[in-house]
């Protein structure tokens, strides 16, 4: 195996496009055991836990590589961002199309969330109507839109073939077509990355194993808050809505919607601006964006390890506690606001034996007449972290 070939900077891209396979392999299993129905989604689900534990695990293995992907994808796109890949004229597309592959990502969680049709499920389905609403003009619009639309078989149709298509097609351009390219093609690149892949499978593999997260059981009804501190993928989606706990009308929008758009498309289109101020893709940049990356503070705070290290390990130090910082900045915050969501607590009150009303989400969904709490999305946020409060 031709080692010399890892590009450590891509590491994590790399394992991103790894745990993708991952999830298309197990996604691919699990919609033998699926059922979008309203009606026979939960109970498919709950099959699969009840009756198959290898799927259950399977399952699970789904659900915290979806956290790991997405973890995988930040961390690629810190290095990327610190290492001023925005400046290689010749990438441009490479980076617009990375930046865009979040959007089909946030839909796979989303979509992924509501499939199993539990109360969680329930609540993020009716979410995204409400936060589209919240857009200025065309909201109350795209909420209409969004309601009228939404069924499960479709939510299921988006997860399963309409996003994989639009993150195939963004990914073949972002990297796959070069990576075809190359000697050893796909097949090299992915056995060389399975390797470095490895720690994070295992962690996944025994996540999956030892800290099921399996839809509502009701032969075991948890306490309200049960859950809480369990990292998910939910998490990143959830971030959106948080404002809502601390704010109203508009500061919340502000904060959960046009803000993170901004940022976004400032992202998106970083080299262009940059770009057209030409003259700045300079040739050693494009040789060595890494190093021209990292000639910063952090360097000067680690200059006397110097002499210990050598001036490489130096650079290669201070870019890894670099890329560290930054994602630390970003987890921090996300931890902090989300740590109190009881991952497993909405089964406490939302099981059978508490009836039908509160079992199964109700065949009103959606009808925000018959169900007022649903356009509250105070209501809905503070439910979903403090249920036992807000009820
Ligand atoms: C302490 C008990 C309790 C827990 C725990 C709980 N809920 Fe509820 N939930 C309720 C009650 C009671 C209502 C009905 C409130 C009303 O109609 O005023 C409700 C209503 C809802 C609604 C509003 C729509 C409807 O059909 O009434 C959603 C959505 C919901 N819950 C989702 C969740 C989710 C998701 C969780 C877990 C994060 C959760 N609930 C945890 C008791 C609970």
């Amino acid at each position: 195996m031709k080692i010399k070939q890892y590009h450590w900077h891509h590491f994590f891209g790399g394992v991103a496009l790894f745990l993708l396979m991952v999830q298309l392999l197990s996604g691919t299993v699990l919609t033998l055991f699926y059922s979008p129905h309203l009606n026979e989604a939960y109970a498919s689900v709950q099959k699969i836990y009840n009756e198959l534990a290898a799927v259950a695990w399977v399952r699970d293995t789904h659900r915290w590589a979806a956290l790991f992907v997405t973890l995988a994808v930040i961390m690629h796109f810190v290095r990327s961002f610190l290492r001023k890949d925005y400046l290689v004229r010749e990438s441009k597309t490479l980076w617009l199309t990375g930046v865009l592959l979040f959007l089909p990502l946030l839909g796979f969680l989303v979509t992924g969330f509501i499939l199993p049709w539990e109360w969680r499920g329930y609540w993020f389905m009716e979410m995204v109507p409400n936060y589209a609403g919240e857009i200025f003009l065309a909201g109350p619009f795209l909420s209409d839109f969004l309601l009228d639309v939404f069924t499960l078989n479709r939510a299921f149709v988006v997860h399963v073939v309409i996003l994989p298509v639009i993150t195939l097609v963004l990914l073949d351009i972002h990297t796959l077509s070069k990576i075809k390219r190359r000697a050893g093609g796909l097949f090299l690149y992915l056995r060389e990355h399975s390797l470095l892949a490895v720690p994070f499978l295992l962690v996944i593999a025994l996540l999956a194993y030892a800290l099921p997260m399996p839809s509502q059981d009701p032969a075991i009804i948890p306490m309200p808050l049960e859950g809480e501190y369990i990292p998910t993928a939910e998490w990143f989606v959830l971030a959106f809505y948080v404002p809502y706990l601390y704010f109203k009308g508009f500061m919340a929008v502000l904060l959960g919607f046009y803000i993170p758009f901004g940022i976004f498309l400032v992202l998106a289109l970083f080299p262009y601006f940059l770009g057209a101020k030409g003259g700045m893709v300079g040739d050693k940049t494009r040789r060595e964006p890494h190093v021209a990356g990292k000639r910063g503070v952090l360097l000067r705070i680690l200059a006397p390890l110097r002499k210990i290290i050598g001036e490489r390990a130096l650079v290669k130090t201070a870019g890894a506690a670099s890329v560290f910082l930054v994602a630390m900045a970003l987890f921090v915050p996300l931890y902090t606001v989300s740590y109190a969501s009881p991952t497993m607590g909405c089964n406490s009150c939302h099981n059978l034996t508490a009836g039908i009303r509160m079992g199964l989400p109700p065949p009103t969904f959606k009808d925000r007449v018959m169900n007022p709490n649903l356009k509250d999305n105070t209501f809905m946020v503070e439910h979903w972290f403090y249920p036992q409060v807000v009820w």
